[in-house]
């Protein structure tokens, strides 16, 4: 039977494409940037309520927010939160203009090491068909297709699938970036 443990918060440094980041836990003063970017980047972006919550002392039972940050400028995060061995990614974003440079795989990497440190099992997530940049990331790192929730997500033409996909945690500290 797994131990859970409650999810770590841990700051990592870390050099990408010879700059050094630091993925630590969001804090609520956080949360305005990390709308900002969400609205940038995302097609139903969270309101900055939602990132309030999110970022809150309150919420750290039931999510997980970390970012990725250089030199103390927020430029990604990631929501997540973990029942019993299921761990799920809610959201995950990088700012637009630091796309491309490896912060989406070394956060998802954090992320998916954080969850089977915590006891998680398994990691769940659901991501629109037509996002091709983040499927490849999510098959990268051994995401598989679970199924498909038909036209869930509203879409510039009508309506768009979710594809649920979901990977073992196990091992995944072996697993390089
Ligand atoms: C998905 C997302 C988080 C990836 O972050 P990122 O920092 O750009 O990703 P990385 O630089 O680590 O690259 C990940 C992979 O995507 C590829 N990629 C990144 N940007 C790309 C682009 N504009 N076009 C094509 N491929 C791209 C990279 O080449 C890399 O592929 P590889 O594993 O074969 O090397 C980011 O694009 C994003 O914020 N998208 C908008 C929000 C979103 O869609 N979130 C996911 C919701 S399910």
């Amino acid at each position: 039977m797994n131990e859970f443990n409650p999810i770590q918060t841990v700051v990592q440094s870390l050099t990408v494409a010879s700059r050094t980041h630091e993925i630590r836990p969001a804090r609520p003063a956080d949360a305005g940037r990390l709308a900002f970017i969400d609205a940038d980047v995302s097609v139903s972006p969270w309101s900055k309520r939602q990132f309030i919550r999110a970022c809150s002392e309150d919420s750290r039972e039931t999510h997980t927010v970390l970012v990725v940050a250089e030199n103390g400028r927020v430029d990604g995060f990631v929501v997540f939160s973990q029942v019993l061995d299921e761990a799920s990614i809610h959201n995950i974003a990088i700012h637009s203009g630091y796309q491309g440079r490896g912060l989406g795989h070394v956060l998802l990497k954090a992320t998916l090491d954080q969850m089977e440190c915590a006891g998680a099992a398994r990691c769940l997530l659901e991501v629109r068909e037509s996002n091709a940049v983040a499927r490849k990331l999510y098959a990268r790192y051994g995401f598989e297709l679970d199924g498909v929730r038909k036209s869930y997500y509203p879409a510039q033409d009508g309506r768009e699938d979710a594809l649920l996909m979901s990977r073992p945690l196990e091992g995944i500290s072996n697993e390089r970036a």
